[in-house]
């Protein structure tokens, strides 16, 4: 079986992960903790970065310190990971959706406008399988109304909008570190900021809300989304590489692309847009309409000849828990529910082989003929 992941810690990911053994920092007190997260600001150029343990809470910290008037709208994508509606909901606040562009596969920036009501106080933007949203196109929109933004750069380590970093956009900024990332903790997350305020609160309810004046007094609820130096450790042995393995990424995109080109009924991945080069997070292919079959099909196929894929998200304003809340009623996003449908991606792991590709190809081409 080609595993649909295989992340690369070749570098000197052992070295650190030892030195925390050796030294027994294992906990998030440890020295590798704070210097990931001065790298990574400084990778991405933001003044603050703050490393919890995975990317659904960065999502949720950021939500929470936004203090937002409950029930306040906040525009996102339908397609998306639940992490994102989940912590909008969890804040108290109202996700409303957005259809995706059905090329980008990224919210379509034409519609936030449309969606705007007196209610809508932030935009969360989501960077999907390594291209990023039209940032230029959202923080316009979101200058012009007063809103908040929310960059979930989840999926876009490495990756450059406009010729400014992914990360660098919203009043906070989100990324995981989950192994399919370009960056692994094995599971971690990052918020960035450059507000100094947002970092303060994000700090405290990362570790609890201990109030500074006297540990164990609190005035607020916190969690514990700390990450410890031993991930801490793996993250920066793994931002060494970063740019290494965005190029590897492309070329990889730039083969299966390549391979793939002639196959009828098989929408690729688009290369670039005007605004950036696609990084290629994951591979992910659509089934035109010609093709008589959905995506679960396609990739039952594929399993039986040996490959292995994942589905594309499923549309939040078809997520039953959320439809359950009360939300999304009468919302329809076609281009979502089509992506949801007819998409999945093939194996896009850092580990991944040239002739592994070439093999996933020529199975592509048979299953889908
Ligand atoms: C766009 C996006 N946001 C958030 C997350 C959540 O990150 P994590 O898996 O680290 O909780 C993911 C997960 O892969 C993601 O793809």
């Amino acid at each position: 079986m080609i595993p649909v992941n295989v992340p690369l810690l070749d570098g000197n990911e052992k070295k650190y992960l030892t030195e925390c053994i050796e030294t027994g920092w294992i906990s998030s007190e440890g020295p590798f903790v704070s210097r990931f997260e001065n790298e990574f600001a400084a990778k991405v150029g933001r003044k603050y970065a703050i490393a919890v343990a995975n990317g659904s809470l960065a999502l949720d910290a950021a939500m929470m310190a936004l203090d937002l008037e409950p029930g306040s709208e906040v525009i996102m994508p339908s397609f998306t990971i639940i992490s994102c509606a989940a912590a909008i909901v969890r804040a108290g606040y109202v996700p409303v959706v957005v259809d995706a562009d059905p090329l980008t596969w990224n919210m379509d920036a034409n519609q936030i406008e449309s969606r705007i009501s007196p209610r809508t106080k932030a935009i969360m933007v989501v960077h999907i399988y390594g291209l990023p949203c039209d940032m230029n196109a959202v923080m316009a929109i979101a200058h012009k109304h007063g809103l908040r933004v929310i960059e979930d750069a989840a999926e876009a380590h490495g990756q450059v909008c406009s010729g400014q970093a992914c990360g660098s956009y919203g009043d906070l900024s989100v990324f995981s570190f989950y192994p399919n990332k370009h960056v692994t903790t094995g599971e971690g997350g990052m918020i960035l900021t450059d507000c100094d305020e947002l970092a303060e609160k994000c700090l405290g309810l990362r570790n609890l809300c201990f109030i500074p004046e006297r540990r164990f007094v609190h005035e607020e609820l916190g969690w514990n989304m700390r990450m410890t130096n031993m991930q801490a450790a793996l993250g920066v042995a793994q931002l060494e590489r970063l740019d290494e393995f965005v190029e590897r990424k492309r070329n990889m995109g730039r083969l299966y692309t390549e391979l793939l080109a002639d196959v009828p009924g098989l929408q690729l991945p688009l290369p670039a847009t005007k605004y950036a080069h696609n990084v290629y997070w994951v591979y992910g292919l659509v089934l035109e309409e010609d093709i008589e079959f959905d995506a679960k099909e396609a990739m039952e196929r594929l399993a039986q000849r040996g490959v292995g894929t994942r589905p594309f998200f499923w549309s939040m304003h078809e997520q039953p828990v959320l439809r359950k809340l009360g939300l999304f009623e009468g919302v329809h996003c076609p281009v979502s529910e089509r992506l949801a449908r007819r998409g999945f991606y093939v194996p896009s792991g850092l580990a991944l082989t040239e002739d592994q590709i070439r093999e996933v190809a020529s199975v592509v081409k048979e299953v889908i003929r």
